[in-house]
């Protein structure tokens, strides 16, 4: 069960509380219907930020949620795919570009320049993957936990294949899947949106 509430520190800041089954919640455009409904209403969409409880999110799942209309899914991932991840030759890659908005000065698409910063001092483990649901091809959402050749997400529209990165690596679609403006604000809260300087 999911509900969203206004966040009482701030009039532009939401919260959405993930608790456990979270990966029923998971991935998907046979899933969309079901998510559309779980999410936040239309005056938290129109929000310019998101705070989003990742605490339930357990290894090897994810969590979906909406944000300025468009599907978001935050991955906590294993320790494999975090592998496999890091294994991939650059030169190998279709868009060899972050597609990361956290990175204004741009960066290839290496593993590390995708994964969302832990909080404070805490060891970047690359665990976090936050990315934009949304085919770069024509815009349907991929189904992910594993999904297609690369074990990340696949696109079933015109079968865009993704990796546990979120790269693009088979299939019509021309860039990676984009990771939005995100960041730690807490050891179990993700800010999605640009914070306020
Ligand atoms: S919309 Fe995803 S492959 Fe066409």
């Amino acid at each position: 069960m999911s509900h969203a509430e206004d966040n009482p520190s701030s009039r532009r800041d939401f919260l959405f509380y993930a608790t456990g089954g979270v990966g029923a919640v998971a991935t998907g455009a046979a899933a969309w219907p079901l998510i559309n409904q779980m999410n936040p209403s239309a005056d938290v969409q129109a929000a310019s930020t998101l705070r989003v409880d990742i605490a339930g999110v357990e290894v090897g799942t994810q969590l979906t949620v909406l944000f300025l209309g468009k599907p978001v899914f935050i991955r906590h991932r294993t320790q494999e795919e975090i592998d496999e991840a890091l294994a991939v030759d650059l030169g190998d890659l279709i868009d060899d570009d972050a597609r990361n908005a956290n990175l204004p000065d741009g960066g290839d698409g290496s593993d590390p320049n995708r994964t969302l910063p832990p909080f404070g001092d805490a060891p970047d483990t690359g665990e976090w993957l936050v990315m934009q649901g949304v085919c770069t091809h024509l815009g349907c959402v991929p189904l992910g936990d594993g999904a297609g050749d690369y074990g990340g997400w696949f696109c079933p529209c015109h079968g865009s294949h993704y990796d546990t990165s979120g790269r693009i690596r088979r299939g019509p679609a021309p860039e990676n899947l984009p990771v939005p403006h995100a960041a730690f604000v807490d050891e179990i809260t993700i800010l999605l949106g640009e914070q306020e300087a």
